[in-house]
């Protein structure tokens, strides 16, 4: 093929009139086949750049027709070469009369499990190797992708410096005790302490326990307190045993930290980087968006449109439970002030009452991590959720505790050990300043943005628990 004079394009630009009269070569795998009774075959072609393929058509005098081109099935992998033409047809601009058809591998229709019918989400999570190649999935990984660009493209836009923060750290975060162990101490064989008959951790990898992060915040504070404004964008880990729509136990977070930011510089940051990611997704992704709107959820480009155009409620937690209380709604868990609130709880304040984001701020001291700085009633903490009607929770973030003698008492009021966290607490020691960030879920993000009702058809390969294959 390399001698070959023709021009690679993709599908997406092949469909475009500015196509019409090139010479191109198109590779990727059929969707469907049928023959005309003129003696000649349409061929649906797609490589994954757009969520619409374009019209090959195939005349019998090719020499490899009978042999091959009349048994192509959907999935076999093929290349074009051809002109493209203006076509007549209505929905598509350009069609391509094919000069030759190359197959490069066959696809058994027997056993092809991606035939041309609606397959549900939870088969196609048990051919998670194949379900790339469906319109949701293809749809889904190109906004997911440009999700991942808008997030950058944002923070870079804003000053904001890309800062990796590690994967296996010996810290825990969120102080939950979700963590995944990284050990390389055989299980069978656990070395132990021979006075207290605890594991001999001196005998692992790092010399301590050590884990998957469950967030990069507590590093990200290092660089803000040098840099004044970072992110980290990566994969956190999650060993919390729920098994619902909302949870993974492997997920994306981006998290920004800035220096010399308060909790409404945070609040001001969190909802102009959600209503740029959604606007992007609109302007970018069109063909993709329009496909989410007409199969997986009728509203949601007239939601997105709404929310870019408005601006999200800021509520402290205290008044929210008085709406929750007073709303007259009876709720599986009763609201009580100091309680966390439950995703039902949070989907009637976004989804009911106001309609839009909510900005919930201000939570019980009780129910947040050490890091948060505690307000001057000493009951709550400069804490902040962003919440969005159908997912719930999509950011969660915070002003920093920046006050040596408080943060070490609320890590006592925890039962943290300060030793494990000297690092933390020296940024307190030197140079401290008023500091804030947030975490987005990448997954949430997109499941909101695309309509997709469960976040394991977010994500390529989701970890849940019971659950890695692929
Ligand atoms: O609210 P979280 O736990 O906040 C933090 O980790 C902070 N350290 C972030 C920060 O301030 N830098 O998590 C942040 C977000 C949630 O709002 C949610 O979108 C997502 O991460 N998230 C999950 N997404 C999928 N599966 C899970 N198990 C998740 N847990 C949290
Ligand atoms: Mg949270």
């Amino acid at each position: 093929m390399s001698e070959n004079k023709s021009e690679k394009m993709s599908v997406a630009n092949a469909r475009k009139a500015e196509a019409i009269g090139r010479e191109v070569l198109l590779q990727g795998w059929v969707r469907t086949r049928r023959d005309s009774k003129a003696g000649f075959s349409f061929i649906e072609l797609n490589d994954g750049s757009s969520m619409g393929g374009i019209q090959i058509i195939a005349d019998k005098d090719l020499e490899n027709y009978e042999s091959e081109i009349k048994r192509l099935t959907a999935g076999c992998s093929i290349s074009v070469v051809g002109l493209v033409k203006e076509s007549p047809g209505k929905g598509q601009a350009t069609e391509v009369q094919a000069k030759s058809v190359t197959l490069h591998g066959t696809a058994d229709s027997e056993t092809y499990p991606l035939q041309k019918k609606r397959h549900s989400f939870e088969f196609l999570r048990t051919i998670a190797h194949l379900r790339p190649r469906t319109n949701s999935f293809g749809a889904v990984a190109r906004v997911r992708n440009c999700a991942c660009r808008s997030i950058h493209n944002f923070f870079q836009e804003e000053g904001f410096l890309y800062v990796h923060t590690p994967i296996i750290t010996a810290s825990d975060c969120e102080g939950a005790g979700e963590m995944f162990q990284v050990t390389t101490l055989d299980l069978n064989e656990v070395p132990k302490v021979p006075d207290t008959g605890t594991v001999d951790f001196s005998k692992d990898f790092f010399d301590r326990p050590s884990y998957l992060t469950v967030s990069g915040q507590l590093e990200g504070e290092i660089y803000a307190s040098a840099l004044g404004k970072v992110y980290t964008f990566g994969p956190t880990f999650r060993a919390e045993n729920s098994n619902t729509s909302r949870h993974l136990a492997e997920f994306w977070m981006v998290e920004p930290e800035a220096a010399f930011f308060d909790l409404y510089d945070n609040m001001d940051l969190a909802e102009r980087f959600l209503k740029r990611i959604f606007r992007d997704a609109m302007e970018q992704c069109h063909e993709d968006m329009e496909f989410f709107n007409l199969r997986i959820d009728k509203t949601i480009l007239e939601t997105l449109t709404k929310i870019v155009d408005s601006e999200f409620v800021r509520l402290p937690y205290t008044e929210a439970v008085e709406i929750l209380t007073g709303s007259g709604r009876q709720f599986e868990f009763p609201v009580t002030w100091g309680c966390d609130l439950q995703a039902e709880h949070e989907r009637f304040l976004t989804e009911e009452h106001f309609k839009c984001p909510v900005i919930l701020y201000d939570y019980p001291r009780t129910i947040k991590p050490f890091y948060m700085r505690v307000n001057d009633d000493e009951k709550t903490v400069r804490a902040m959720d962003v919440l969005v009607p159908k997912v719930g929770e999509i950011i969660g973030g915070s002003q920093r505790e920046e006050r040596l003698d408080i943060l070490k008492s609320r890590m006592a009021e925890q039962n943290l050990d300060t030793e494990n966290y000297w690092w933390y607490i020296d940024l307190r020691r030197y140079g401290s300043v008023p500091h804030s960030g947030f975490g987005l879920g990448l997954e949430r993000a997109v499941q909101f943005m695309t309509g997709m009702t469960n976040i394991r058809d977010v994500i390529p390969f989701p970890r849940t628990p019971g659950s890695a294959d692929f």
